[in-house]
């Protein structure tokens, strides 16, 4: 089990689009912690999103009751990669977190990302080796692991990824640094407990918080499900 502190991120992708503003209110207002933005270019992956204007549009609800703010999670599946990360930077990003066989440069986008004041971090596709991070776990904020293939929300989780979160923790904890381990695809309230006991801290969830109708419920069930 991760002694880490458990993140809940849910994922605009199954929200209304309509009513985007409301929709991340009311998750926040539900108990999310990071909000978490899919951004998808039709060439990367087979799917077309959003972009930093819309990031800039829902930036202002992106806090609580009290004004805290609440980080804007933006996860690229883009490419290539480099040109978008200013314009979030400047749209209100909190995180970023890009695919590293989209950049030709991966530790050059990382300090980009990192020099314009957002926490950076790698984002591995179910196929993709752990080996990628190897030398760049210096820079690392965090490492997004992909548990469905990246293009569509609502997809199953991928068994496979439980191994890879559990070594991957390994090496978060032998790198003595504090790397955020966030999981992404297919997570909801049946899975959540193994995922979190494999070493995830941090979870995007897009229809298992979206679907159901009522957020705080939802969120509570997956914090529940999470705790055992
Ligand atoms: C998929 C996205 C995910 C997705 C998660 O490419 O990166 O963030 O929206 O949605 P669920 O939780 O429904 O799998
Ligand atoms: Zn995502």
């Amino acid at each position: 089990m991760s002694t880490h502190p458990l993140r809940i991120a849910p994922s605009l992708l199954s929200a209304d689009f309509a009513r985007l503003g409301e929709e991340v209110s009311a998750v926040i207002a539900a108990g999310a912690d990071l909000i978490h933005f899919d951004v998808m270019d039709n060439h990367y992956v087979p799917n077309l999103t959003v972009g930093p204007m819309v990031c800039q549009a829902i930036q202002p609800y992106c806090k609580t009751a009290d004004g805290r703010p609440v980080p804007i999670d933006v996860h690229l599946m883009v490419q290539p990669v480099d040109a978008l990360i200013p314009m979030f930077a400047e749209a209100g990003a909190g995180l970023v977190t890009f695919h590293p066989e989209a950049s030709l440069h991966v530790d050059r986008t990382l300090q980009l990302i990192q020099s314009l004041g957002m926490k950076a971090g790698l984002a591995l596709n179910p196929a993709t080796p752990l080996h990628v991070i190897d030398h760049v776990m210096e820079r690392l904020d965090l490492v997004l692991l992909m548990s469905v293939n990246p293009g569509f929300g609502g997809q199953a989780f991928i068994e496979s990824t439980l191994p890879k979160i559990e070594l991957l923790r390994r090496r978060i904890a032998a790198s003595g640094r504090d790397i955020w381990l966030e999981v992404d695809g297919g997570v909801n309230a049946r899975n959540i407990r193994r995922v979190v006991s494999a070493g995830a801290d941090t979870l995007v969830a897009g229809s298992a918080v979206f679907s159901g109708g009522d957020y705080r419920r939802s969120i509570a069930a997956l914090r529940d499900e999470a705790a055992g």
